[in-house]
Parts: structure tokens; C-alpha cells; sequence
């Protein structure tokens, strides 16, 4: 069966080199001027090649981070609300010549891909931050990333050398072509998508499910790109995401993939680029509950729901699926949300991501209203073996 879905701008975008064009390039490597790569950079160079971000086929050049910052569209009008650029310092950017291919490294120096420089500018990062982020603070951490960046952006298409499997997950690397392939396998013509960066606790499976009530498939899709450091290693997450599958989830209708973007904690113009990255993977469908990609009080609660009210359905080509908050309701004995259930604040059991790491460090388990218990082990678990002594 055809799946349904077209990837944003029509065409899934492929930027990985065959072995025979990588290995031309390896041989040129000591030769070619080179730009180390941050870990969000490596992971927007993975997405970029792997056709996550289509149609993007680069780090954006002037008139589409202008566009983005300004319009939350690329310049040739689709909806696209993060800039996916490539800073560097000005002592860098000097080094390297428009018109002519850079070595891109990663953190350890290892040659990852090529950036064929096709133009430099500079930015006022205050300003990508209010429009971005919704605020100029410092101590918000995708803002931080922004500020200490390099002031230079190169611009320019981008070539993977190759695709190497996950080094941790490599069972869950399913990449755009792949996942599209196994919802057509399946049969399914409509995917939701889940993206999280957390544990899935009880308000999660829940909104979860009553997705997968109106639709054929789930595809659970954690992040594992950067994160902030008090976020639950995605290692463990992956451990909890399988206890809970292996458990609570028919495993006929539900494919866990991991998702290589870095996380950026733009919440509402986050959940339009999560909606976006899901539709590349094929899905139809993408849930957005309280507070998506949000971090502190940054951002009002269903913000990231209002702002798909701001672009065009049909132009965006993925339905979001909006959830209220949701809780273990006391007096009906099951999970709802405040237009399921009639109870009062008192009879809802919730907990912030702090609350239950507070807990998990006081050596106290989350409750099962919260958390499936074999999660809340797994938890408890983890956070003795990386409490030292
Ligand atoms: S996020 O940064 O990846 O959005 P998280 O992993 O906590 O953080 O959330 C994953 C998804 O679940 C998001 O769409 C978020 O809005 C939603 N969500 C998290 N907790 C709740 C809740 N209690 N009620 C409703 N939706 C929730």
C-alpha cells in the first residue's frame, strides 16, 4: 500500500554519499579547510542527510533564516519555524572560501561530512532569540546555545560521508525512507507521532492511546539528540520505553524509533518543527499536549497548540492532535483530562519532571497513578547507579 503522506515540499531529501564518493573525499581530507561541528550541528547535519528536515538540503542561507526568524516560513513560502544554520567564530568563517567545500568534523575530529560554503552572514542573536524563543534570557538553555555560538552563519548544502548506525540504539535507527517503508508494510495509512524527551509516564501513554483509538499506528519517537543535563539520559529512556511497550502497548500497532534532532526548547515554534520532522517520517498525525517542548515558564501552556492556528493546514500537511493536561483522576479511578472528568484539583494526581526527580533522589518511587511501577523501577534504578557512593 502507497503511503498517504507527501514529505514537506514534496520530495524526501537525500544528502548521504555512496562509498565510492566517500572515499574520494577521504582522500582529500588533510587538504580540505575544516569546521568542528557542535553536537547540535552534528545532529542537524545527520537530520539534514537522512531527509528528516526536508526540503532542506543545507544550513540555511541569509534569505531563509530571515524568513524563518521574521515569517516562520522559508523564503519560498513553505512553514518552517527554526533556523537550521551553522555558526562559526568570524576567526573561522575568515579561513574559508565561498564557492568551495569544507570539511565538517565532529567534536573529536572525526570527518563527517562536507559543506559545499555557498555564503556567510551575521545575525542579531538577541533578536533570533526573541522571535525564536519568545525571550532574550540567558539562563533559557536554548537561548544559552544561541548566545555562546559563533557570530558568523555559513551557509551552504551539506553531504553525509555516511550513515553509520546508532552507536547505543542502532535496533531503533529507522530513518525516513525505512520508517515510511514499515507503515506501508503495515498497512497503515494514518501514523501518529509522539515525540518526548522524557520517561512516558501515565499522562503520556494515556494521551497516547486515546491517539491510537482514531488512528492506525503509533510511532513513538524519543529524541536522543542533545539534551539539557538534569533530562533523563536517553539510554535510560530507552530502557523504560521498552519495559513499557514489552508490557501495556499492542506491539502490532506501535514502532519505536529514536529521532537524532537536537532538542531546542522553543516550545511553541518546536512543536510546528517536531509536527514537520514527523510528517517526513511519514506520519499523518502528531500529538501536542500541555506545555510541547517547553522549558520553565517560558511559554503559557497550550501556546504551542495556538501557534498551529497560525499557519495554513494544508500547507503545514500533518494534523496535530491536541491534548489538555492530563492526570490520574482520584474520583473516577482512571487517567482524564479536565473535560473528561468533573474532579477537583485535589483529586488529580500529577507530578512535574522536578518533583519526580526530587523524589527519585530522596530514594522514594513515583506512584502508579503517575507511573507504570516496572517504569518507576527502572527510574529508581537508574538514579542509584549514577548517585556516586
Ligand atoms: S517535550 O519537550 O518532548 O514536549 P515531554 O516528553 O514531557 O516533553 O512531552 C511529550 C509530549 O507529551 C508533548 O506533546 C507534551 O505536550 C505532552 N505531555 C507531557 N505531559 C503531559 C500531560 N500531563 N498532559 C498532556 N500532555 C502532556
Amino acid at each position: 500500500m502507497k503511503n498517504p503522506i507527501a514529505p514537506h515540499g514534496g520530495h524526501l531529501i537525500q544528502r548521504v554519499l555512496d562509498s565510492a564518493q566517500s572515499a574520494a573525499w577521504r582522500q582529500r581530507a588533510a587538504e580540505l579547510p575544516r569546521v568542528t561541528l557542535g553536537e547540535r550541528s552534528v545532529s542537524d547535519l545527520e537530520t539534514i542527510a537522512i531527509g528528516a528536515l526536508s526540503p532542506l538540503t543545507g544550513f540555511m542561507g541569509e534569505a531563509d533564516y530571515r524568513a524563518v526568524v521574521e515569517t516562520m516560513h522559508l523564503a519560498n513560502g513553505l512553514p518552517w519555524t527554526l533556523p537550521i544554520t551553522l555558526a562559526v567564530a568570524p576567526a573561522v568563517a575568515e579561513g574559508l572560501t565561498v564557492g568551495a567545500p569544507v570539511r565538517l568534523d565532529d567534536p573529536q575530529g572525526e570527518f563527517l561530512g562536507i559543506l559545499e560554503l555557498s555564503g556567510t552572514y551575521t545575525v542579531d542573536k538577541t533578536h533570533e532569540a526573541r522571535q525564536v524563543y519568545r525571550t532574550d534570557d540567558r539562563a533559557h538553555p536554548g537561548v544559552a546555545v544561541l548566545y555562546d555560538q559563533g557570530e558568523v552563519y555559513l551557509a551552504g548544502d551539506i553531504w553525509l560521508l555516511e550513515r553509520r548506525p546508532h552507536p547505543l540504539f542502532p535496533t531503533y535507527q529507522i530513518d525516513p525512507v525505512a520508517s515510511r517503508a514499515r507503515f506501508a508494510e503495515k498497512g497503515w495509512r494514518t501514523i501518529v507521532g509522539f515525540q518526548t524527551r522524557n520517561p512516558i509516564h501515565r499522562a503520556h501513554e494515556y494521551i497516547q492511546k486515546c491517539a491510537l483509538e482514531i488512528t492506525d499506528g503509533l510511532f513513538l519517537h524519543p529524541l536522543v539528540g542533545a539534551t539539557k543535563s538534569d533530562d533523563v539520559p536517553a539510554a535510560v529512556r530507552m530502557r523504560c520505553y521498552e519495559i513499557l511497550l514489552e508490557k501495556y502497548y499492542p506491539a502490532d500497532r506501535v514502532i519505536l524509533a529514536i529521532n537524532p534532532c537536537a532538542m531546542r526548547y522553543a516550545g511553541p515554534r518546536e512543536a510546528i518543527f517536531h509536527a514537520i520532522v514527523r510528517k517526513n517520517y511519514g506520519c499523518t498525525h502528531f500529538i501536542v499536549g500541555r506545555d510541547h517542548a517547553g522549558v520553565g515558564d517560558y511559554y503559557g501552556t497550550y501556546d504551542a497548540q495556538h501557534i498551529f492556528d497560525e499557519f495554513d493546514p494544508a500547507a503545514l500537511g500533518i494534523m496535530p492532535l491536541k491534548f489538555e493536561h492530563a492526570f490520574y483522576c482520584t474520583r473516577t479511578q482512571g487517567m482524564a483530562t479536565a473535560k473528561t472528568s468533573p474532579s477537583l484539583p485535589s483529586e488529580r494526581i500529577h507530578l512535574s519532571g522536578t518533583k519526580v526527580r526530587e523524589m527519585l533522589r530522596r530514594g522514594e518511587v513515583p506512584p502508579p497513578e503517575f507511573s507504570r511501577p516496572e517504569v518507576a523501577a527502572e527510574l529508581a534504578r537508574a538514579m542509584h547507579e549514577t548517585i556516586p557512593g
